[in-house]
Order: C-alpha cells, then sequence, then structure tokens
C-alpha cells in the first residue's frame, strides 16, 4: 500500500517528465530512443513508443508506425534501423550499405537486419484508442505491410519449415550482450584478428575509439572483443548482401531465440485478429506456420532448469545460460499453464528474479549476473511491460499489478533511464530514454483491474 501511495503521487511528475522527454526525442516522422547514442529510429524502439505515444497524441503514435513502414525492403522485411539523413550520419550508413541489396528501398538507407515483430502489438494498442470506425481505417492502412512482415519471417528466417524463426545477429533480438548470444559468439565468432587483438590487449586502445563510451562507464556496456565480434558478423552479412541463402550457406551462427519468437507467437495472434476485423482472411499456408510456432515453441522448455531457452539453429541444442529470455513465453500466451506457473514461482523467487527492483535480465544466481552490464543483470522497462503484458494473460493478476507498481516505482526513483541497477534502482545506460519514457506513461494510465 505504502509504495501504491508513493508511486501514485509521483505519477503527475512523472507524466510530466516522460512527455517532454518524448518531445524533445521527437524527429517528426519519429522518436530518436536517445539523443546522441540512438540518432535513428530502432524497430522495437517504435513499437514501444508508440505505445506510449497514443495517450498523448494519437496522430503522432500512427505516424511513427507508419513510419517505420517506409523502411520495408521488397522482401518484406522491416529493417531494425532506419537511418536519419544528413552528412553527420553518412558513416552509420556507410557501415550497413543496404543499397547493396536489390531488395533495400531505393530512397532511404537501413540496416540489413531485423528486430523483434512487436509491430502488430503496436497496431493494436493504437487501435484500442479509436472508434470502431478509424479502427478499420488504420487497420486497412497498415495491414497489408504487416502481412508481408510476418510471411517474410516465414519464408527466409524459417527455411526448413520447422516452425521456429531463427535470428542471425544479437543486434536482431534486441538483448544485444544476453548470456546464451555470448557464448555462442565466443564459441564461433572469434575470427583470429579478434583473437589477437585480445591477446595483445588491443582492445583497451580501441575502447576510447567507442562512441557508446565517451558518456557512459564502460562497465555498464558490453566489451569491446564481443563488440568487434558483432561488427565482424555484421561485416559478413554486408559482404552477402544480405541474402539470406548465401548467409546461411556455410554459417554456424543461426539462433532460435526464445525472445523473438514468444513475440512473434503473440504478434501473429494479433495480426489474425485485425484480419478478422477488417475481414480480409489470412492465406491458409501463413495460419498453418503460425500454429506450428506455438507447436514448435514447446521444444524449448528444459525440465531440468524449468525454463524456456533459444535453441541452435543447426544442431537443435539448447542453449542454457540463463535470461530473463524465458519469461517472455508469458507473453506468448500460448504456453501450458504448468510451465506458466513454474516460471512464475521464479519470478517471484529472491534466488532467481525477484530482486528489489525488478526483473534482472539475467537471475542473481546465475554465473553471468553482473548488475551494471546492459543486458546481463540490468531491468529494462519495456522487457517488464511485455511480462507484465504475459501475467495478465495467465490471470496472474495479483503479480501483474505488483510488477507494474514496482517499475513505475524504479522509473519515479531514478527518471527515464535505458536500464537499471535491479538492486538499488540506479539508472543506467542512456538517460532520457524514449521506450521507458513511452512505457511508463502506458502502466501509470492503465492500472490493472
Ligand atoms: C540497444 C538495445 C536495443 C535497442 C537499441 C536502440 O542496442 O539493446 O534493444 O533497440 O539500443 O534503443
Amino acid at each position: 500500500m505504502r509504495i501504491y501511495l508513493r508511486v501514485m503521487l509521483r505519477s503527475t511528475n512523472l507524466l510530466s517528465e516522460a512527455s517532454n522527454i518524448l518531445n524533445n526525442n521527437n524527429q517528426g516522422l519519429y522518436t530518436m530512443p536517445a539523443a546522441d547514442l540512438y540518432p535513428h529510429q530502432w524497430l522495437w524502439d517504435s513499437c514501444f513508443i508508440a505505445i506510449g505515444l497514443r495517450h498523448l497524441d494519437i496522430n503522432r503514435a500512427q505516424t511513427e508506425i507508419l513510419s517505420l513502414l517506409r523502411g520495408q525492403w521488397l522482401n518484406g522485411m522491416l529493417p531494425n534501423i532506419i537511418f536519419s539523413t544528413g552528412d553527420k550520419y553518412s558513416a552509420d550508413r556507410e557501415l550497413w550499405r543496404s543499397w547493396l541489396s536489390p531488395n533495400a528501398p531505393a530512397k532511404i538507407a537501413t540496416s540489413g537486419i531485423t528486430q523483434p515483430p512487436m509491430v502488430a502489438e503496436a497496431v493494436i494498442k493504437i487501435g484500442e484508442k479509436l472508434s470502431p470506425l478509424e479502427r478499420r481505417i488504420w487497420y486497412r492502412r497498415v495491414y497489408p505491410s504487416l502481412v508481408k512482415y510476418h510471411e517474410w519471417l516465414y519464408a527466409e528466417r524459417d527455411p526448413h519449415q520447422e516452425g521456429l524463426v531463427l535470428s542471425i545477429h544479437p543486434w536482431e533480438i534486441g538483448m544485444d550482450n544476453t548470456p546464451p548470444w555470448i557464448a555462442e559468439l565466443s564459441e564461433h565468432q572469434l575470427n583470429s584478428w579478434i583473437r589477437t587483438i585480445k591477446k595483445l590487449h588491443l582492445d583497451n586502445l580501441i575502447s576510447h575509439m567507442r562512441r557508446d563510451t565517451k558518456n557512459i562507464p564502460s562497465f555498464e556496456r558490453f566489451g569491446t572483443v564481443e563488440l568487434l565480434a558483432m561488427f565482424s558478423i555484421q561485416w559478413r552479412l554486408r559482404r552477402k548482401a544480405y541474402d539470406i541463402s548465401r548467409i546461411l550457406d556455410h554459417s554456424l551462427f543461426a539462433i532460435e531465440d526464445v525472445a523473438f519468437n514468444a513475440i512473434l507467437i503473440r504478434n501473429n495472434h494479433h495480426l489474425q485478429n485485425i484480419a478478422k476485423t477488417i475481414r480480409i482472411p489470412l492465406n491458409q499456408e501463413l495460419i498453418k506456420r503460425m500454429k506450428k510456432t506455438e507447436h514448435e515453441f514447446n521444444r524449448l522448455w528444459d525440465t531440468t532448469t524449468s525454463q524456456y531457452h533459444s535453441r541452435d539453429f543447426i544442431t537443435h541444442r539448447l542453449l542454457k545460460e540463463e535470461s530473463v529470455a524465458t519469461m517472455l513465453a508469458l507473453y506468448a500466451g500460448t504456453v501450458p499453464i504448468n510451465y506458466a506457473h513454474a516460471l512464475v514461482r521464479q519470478l517471484e523467487d529472491k534466488n532467481s528474479f525477484n530482486t528489489n527492483c525488478p526483473v534482472p535480465s539475467v537471475p542473481i544466481n546465475s554465473p553471468w549476473y553482473k548488475p551494471l552490464n546492459y543486458w546481463q543483470g540490468p531491468s529494462w522497462i519495456n522487457i517488464n511491460w511485455l511480462i507484465i503484458e504475459g501475467l495478465k494473460n495467465y490471470g496472474f493478476i495479483d503479480q501483474a499489478k505488483k510488477l507494474r507498481l514496482s517499475t513505475l516505482s524504479t522509473i519515479s526513483n531514478s527518471g527515464c533511464y535505458e536500464y537499471y541497477n535491479p538492486e538499488n534502482s540506479n539508472g543506467l545506460g542512456a538517460s532520457n530514454f524514449s521506450w521507458t519514457a513511452a512505457l511508463a506513461i502506458d502502466l501509470a494510465l492503465c492500472p490493472i483491474n
């Protein structure tokens, strides 16, 4: 009760602080995640941002999504970054050179990979704020792009029609240095030149050139060796002109990520609901593939850890380094109830995910846990939002209410940061972070009954 009153008293301040951040980060067509560090448009960021913006300015929320869709590739892919224009950013655009692919849009520079498919969720949440007629108009406007995107995910990322879609870069899953991916990266992606840099400690020298550690302490970011490994995969993708058959040929690095697939399942449902509302039947083949994902997802369950884990695409080996990704199975909403109960028990366990300011991105009893380091310990507001939705899916209402309040309390204690120390709610990473501001607004204005 005490925490409830405190949060409610502060929420007026929080709302004005959050809407100021969204205004300051407004770039006209879209909202950048954070000034300096993230000056472009990111895919899942814009979805979370639109979910908050719908409470402030519905037209701006719609523009945020429409502007994402302008980056859609001819094959249907939605890229994780659409680059800002202007000379200042030419090096960022050059890094990706999306124009090497015949599928890239002609006049817009983008990355060549995607991010978790959250768009249908944002479309539905915006739809909730519209009248039935406006909602149908809105859905009709975005529907063709959404279908094309989900079809692309299956066509390119589930080449053997096994049900789960694969990801080819840690940046695609949005949790860049999460333990299962980093463990795989160290196993397969440390080329000889990166090993030499590591051996000679040249990474310390290179660290000085990093943009992300200019204003943020380096222990809050991931290591330079890991970053080089990420760039080396990205260069390989670019060399193959982002052509998936060339990329998968000879590559050992493809993962069926648990968070990405959980988000896909939920968004498949949203897409089906959108189709139903506007009475345009989705094609049967796509529906068949969507069903298969739900079925196959449960193969990611591991009885020894009582968690869902990502899986190596080639060997089907489960990657058992623990992370908060397992909790997104609740968000998928299609997993058996006894598995959902097992996850909630871990969410409530003080030795696992139940810290003072939950939900840590890695449980505290994992050897990987580092409370200050990016996706290896800190709590992230977008993940909390997804878990709250997941708890609601299964009727864990008390737990959802508790997490909503502790999330709002974390944000009001420290301000809108990129991530937080899960033990004391200190803000970490970039300040004035857009999705934190947007989701603070959404959580504050949507009490759970
Ligand atoms: C970081 C995050 C990623 C996010 C991006 C822009 O790379 O890991 O999830 O989309 O920043 O905010």
